[in-house]
């Protein structure tokens, strides 16, 4: 039996207890149902075991009844999109790590504002791309179950479907988001991690996230896939003490590199973008780990995962092997997919996913 049929019937069990469970308890006592109070606390733990609704209320499988398709359809959106433009595969993975950081995984990194401040507008996401991808989504969304399946969801898909598509690995999402009302441009700043950050402030923003240091190790190689601009990290090469001197480069940064890197990078280069993993920027591999080990990593928060012992003892392993890295991205994904999520009777289902209802 599909596990998504044994859920529902789970939750058609849940519903039929849900009535029982609103018997007054002293009522089973009264009348000396011993039985009733042991059946009572069996189904709880059969329940609880097996509610396939977690602890922020998302659930594998939330529109099997109401959007059966919605899964097929990303799936197809994120396939067309890999086929005509590949680049976008990173920065639709941002995305969705970009709307968990900030107010939740709502999706209020979509949201526009007439006087651009919101989220969008930070400088962290001005280089964020791929919206139209989302909106493409949405609407053939809408054509098939209108006002039913949230923007924030469609993200948390498109980001599995993508990575999928890129040779990496493939995870059940959870379901069941609900979209935010509220943008605010200095969230973003707030909460977004940043390529200057050494070891113990990625630690303590990802904590702050609910996130562990393994997820720290785990999903930082999600660059992988994708580019940078030049400007993200060419404090690296040039002038990285701040004294103006030559050759005042990232001690930790391969100098081979170095060289590598200000041949395309200019100093206050604001347009050139380089392959964060050269050479397989568009395959999600353990490569990432492999660079960061030969003190190629191209962010100072890519090199200083060599700084702890956990995070470094992760990188050495999966830079040669991939396999428990595949299997540990999935799961960080999700865990990372329910940062404060909206559900139940918060937020809305937004019918366009750049504008509030
Ligand atoms: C650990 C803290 C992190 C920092 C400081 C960080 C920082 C950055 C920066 C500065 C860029 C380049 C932006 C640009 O110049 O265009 C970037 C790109 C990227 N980041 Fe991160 N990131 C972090 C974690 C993550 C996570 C958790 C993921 C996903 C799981 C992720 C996925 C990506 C991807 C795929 C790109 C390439 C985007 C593209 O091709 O357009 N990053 N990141």
């Amino acid at each position: 039996m599909p596990t998504s049929r044994i859920y529902w019937r789970l939750h058609s069990l849940q519903q039929h207890f849900k009535s029982e469970a609103s018997l007054p308890l002293n009522l089973a006592m009264a009348t000396g149902s011993k039985l009733f109070l042991s059946l009572f606390l069996q189904l709880l733990s059969i329940l609880f075991l097996f509610n396939p609704t977690n602890a922020q209320g998302l659930k594998i499988g939330f529109y099997e009844k109401s959007c059966p398709k919605v899964e097929l359809i990303v799936k197809n959106v994120a396939a067309d999109t890999m086929s005509k433009a590949p680049s976008l595969a990173g920065a639709l993975l941002r995305m969705f790590f970009h709307d968990c950081f900030v107010r939740g995984c709502d999706g209020s990194i979509l949201l526009d504002s007439p006087t651009n401040q919101s989220e969008k507008d930070a400088f962290p996401n001005l280089s964020l791309r791929g919206y139209q991808i989302i909106d493409r989504a949405k609407a053939e969304i809408e054509k098939e179950c209108p006002g039913v399946v949230s923007c924030s969801d469609i993200l948390a898909l498109i980001a599995r479907d993508i990575v999928a598509a890129r040779n990496g690995p493939s995870w059940e999402v959870e379901t069941g988001r609900r979209d935010g009302n509220v943008s605010i441009i200095t969230d973003a700043f707030q909460n977004l991690p940043g390529p200057g950050f050494n070891i113990s402030q990625l630690i303590t923003r990802f904590q702050q996230k609910g996130l562990s240091v393994k997820d720290l190790a785990v999903l930082s190689a999600g660059h992988t896939l994708g580019v940078s601009h030049c400007f993200s990290f060419s404090n690296r090469l040039y002038n990285f003490t701040g004294k103006g001197i030559n050759n005042d480069a990232d001690p930790t940064l391969d100098p081979n590199y170095v060289a590598k890197l200000k041949v395309k990078c200019k100093p206050a280069d604001t347009t050139t973008i380089v392959e964060m993993d050269p050479g397989s920027f568009s395959t999600f591999d353990n490569d990432y780990y492999k660079l960061v080990t030969k003190r190629r990593g191209l962010f100072q928060s890519d090199a200083t995962l060599l700084d702890n012992a956990e995070t470094k003892a992760y990188v050495e392993l999966h830079a040669i092997q991939k396999e428990s890295f595949f299997q540990d991205f999935g799961v960080s994904m999700v865990k990372m997919g329910r940062i404060g999520v909206l559900t139940g009777i918060q937020g809305e289902i937004r019918k366009v996913c750049s504008k509030v209802n």
